[in-house]
């Protein structure tokens, strides 16, 4: 089977606080954004890549692309304020229907196995998004006093990807910006456009580049990677 991803990869790092674009950060030698492209490049499944980026970051983009010889890329479009306007650029830029991933550029260490199992349910059930099991007990905090324990048995870490039929996440998309619904993921969209969304049970390290104690971890997972292919 195959499918498309979008990836949004316009955002300002904000929270990494590197002054710049936290994708164009290197690890082991090679930016977060390669690291992520080359992922779905190397995918026999992907057969293209939707990127939402920055204009004034266009040509650098565009040199990373070249170097890692991403062959994939369908399109460029500009990106927006909020990662779902980036979202919704590479949506309207998809020619095609068929699954649709949509994947942080920040997150590099996607496992193909999950990316597969994503892709699959989306086809069968229309909706799947990656998670994880909570590891901590949460609670419901109100002016410093906890509320409420939250019941942990039901409680997942969402991750990206994402996966849907693409008229599902198209008309999530659209009654979304309808009714000025800001969701801060795709499943959010789905789910209030009234779909049944998916879990499927994703890895711990599939973790989003966020702050720079993540560049440190990233750095040791990406080595502990190179010593077992070795
Ligand atoms: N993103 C995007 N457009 C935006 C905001 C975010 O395309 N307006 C992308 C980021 O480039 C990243 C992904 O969405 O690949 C996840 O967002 P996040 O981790 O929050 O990245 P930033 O928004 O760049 O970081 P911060 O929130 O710390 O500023
Ligand atoms: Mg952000």
């Amino acid at each position: 089977m195959d499918y498309t991803v979008m990836m949004p990869a316009a955002g300002s790092g904000t929270r990494m606080g590197a002054g710049h674009n936290k994708l164009f950060l290197e690890l082991n030698g090679k930016t977060i954004l390669a690291h992520t492209l080359v992922v779905f490049q190397q995918d026999p499944w992907c057969t293209g890549i939707i990127l939402a980026i920055k204009e004034d970051e266009r040509a650098k983009i565009e040199m990373i692309i070249e170097q890692e010889q991403i062959t994939k890329i369908r399109a460029l479009p500009e990106g927006g304020s909020e990662r779902q306007h980036s979202v919704k650029a590479c949506l309207a830029a998809h020619q095609s229907g068929g699954i649709v991933l949509v994947h942080d550029a920040a997150r590099p260490f996607i496992a193909k196995q999950v990316i597969h199992e994503l892709a699959t349910c989306a086809l069968l059930h229309g909706a799947a998004v990656a998670g994880v099991k909570a590891k901590d007990t949460m609670k419901y905090v109100t002016d410093g006093i906890i509320e409420e324990t939250a019941d942990r048995e039901r409680l997942w870490v969402i991750q990206t990807p994402q996966a849907f039929r693409y008229e599902i996440l198209e008309e999530a998309s659209l009654r979304a910006e309808k009714e000025r619904f800001l969701g801060t993921d795709e499943a959010m969209l789905a789910e209030h456009a009234g779909y049944e969304v998916r879990i499927v049970e994703s890895t711990y390290d599939n973790i989003k580049m966020t702050t720079p104690e993540d560049l440190a971890y990233g750095g040791y997972l990406l080595k502990k990677r190179l010593e077992e292919t070795i």
